[in-house]
């Protein structure tokens, strides 16, 4: 068994050093640099960090949909053992779409305005299976309704996008991702436009369908309670690169990573006035000019002098558990030698 075989037994999706970069007039800017991200088979990752850390580029490049200047610049995408990012563009579609579908974060501008929405779901179907009578389409689009908890499924289905609220669009979205049962589910910030209490019920939601159909689930948000809330394990994001990567009650318990732990403070929490959330000081920096050192360094309160410097390498804090953090590297070996 090769390193990858071994990889897709027990992975839906693993991309190896993917690198995806958009070319501008002002230069090349690595929008993901070199991640490396394992989806196990029937596990709920996220894939968490600030907005402009290259989440949606991870994800645009996995399905195949990055716009130009946008392009895969390396690194592999496995998938069933095949690598997706030297798939030709007709069997790549074959794949993305029935077995890897995508919900996107506005479901207002991935829904067709003037179609109604249980025949946007159904289309969807026949595209994927045309031998499919089209009345046995239309009632497994209505049980897919039912099961994304759609009320009233059978009148929804005649409602044009306009007619339904935001949690019931997002429903519709989930419910056209699913229909043709993926192996796995890219979530881009699927509840982002969603009030608090619609949130919840569509992660549970995910969960449940999770368990029903053992898929596998990315969800990608800035929100860390979403993760804490749905998923198996964590990977973050900064300007392009993983910095850290652990099952999410590890994550919660011993974050590693200084931005981690900015991420984790600024969870809102019942009952906080919303001037003490601590936010993280500064902002993503502009990829096109990224320091000499860690990314993080001119936001890190713990940045020592290496970290202006010195590049971190992702190393492993605790077995399953890697951070790339200079400082943190020291203090653990600093421990352990102890
Ligand atoms: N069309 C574009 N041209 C140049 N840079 C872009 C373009 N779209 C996005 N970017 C840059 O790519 C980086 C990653 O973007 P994105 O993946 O959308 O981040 P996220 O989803 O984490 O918010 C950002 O720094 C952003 O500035
Ligand atoms: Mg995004």
């Amino acid at each position: 068994m090769t390193e990858n075989e071994r990889a897709g037994a027990q992975n839906v999706l693993s991309l190896r050093g993917l690198r995806a970069c958009f070319y501008t007039e002002h230069g090349v800017l690595p929008a993901v640099d070199g991640v490396d991200l394992d989806i196990p088979r029937g596990k709920i990752i996220g894939l968490v960090g600030e907005s402009g850390c290259g989440k949606s580029m991870t994800a645009r490049s996995i399905m195949g949909l990055l716009r130009e200047p946008g392009r895969i610049a390396g690194g592999q995408i496995l998938f069933d053992g095949r690598d997706l990012a030297q798939l030709p563009e007709k069997e790549l579609r074959a794949v993305c779409g029935q077995q890897i579908s995508m919900v996107f974060q506005e479901p207002m501008t991935s829904l067709n305005p003037v179609l109604r929405v249980g025949r946007q779901v159904c289309e969807t179907l026949l595209v994927h299976d045309r031998s499919l009578p089209r009345a046995q389409a239309r009632r497994r689009v209505i049980e897919m309704f039912a099961k994304v908890g759609i009320p009233e499924p059978e009148k929804r289905y005649d409602c044009y996008p306009h007619e339904l609220s935001g949690g019931l669009r997002q429903r519709v979205m989930i419910a056209m991702a699913m229909v043709c049962r993926p192996q796995l589910l890219i979530a881009d910030e699927p509840t982002t436009a969603l009030d608090v209490t619609i949130e919840a019920q569509i992660l549970r939601l995910m969960r449940a369908l999770r368990d029903e159909t053992g898929m596998s689930v990315l969800i990608i948000t800035h929100n860390l309670g979403v993760v804490a809330e749905v998923c198996d394990e964590v990977y973050v994001m900064y300007a392009g690169k993983i910095v850290e990567h652990a099952d999410t009650f590890e994550l919660f318990d011993h974050p590693a990573h200084p931005y981690t732990r900015g991420l984790l403070a600024s969870i809102p929490r019942i009952g906080q006035a919303a001037e003490r959330l601590h936010a993280i000081p500064g902002v993503v920096p502009n990829l096109l000019h990224l320091p000499a050192g860690c990314a993080f360094c001119p936001r890190c309160a713990e940045a020592g002098e290496a970290c202006r410097t010195r590049r971190p390498d992702l190393t492993e804090a605790a077995p399953g558990h890697t951070v790339r953090c200079l400082q943190y590297c020291a203090e653990t070996a600093e421990r352990r030698n102890a």
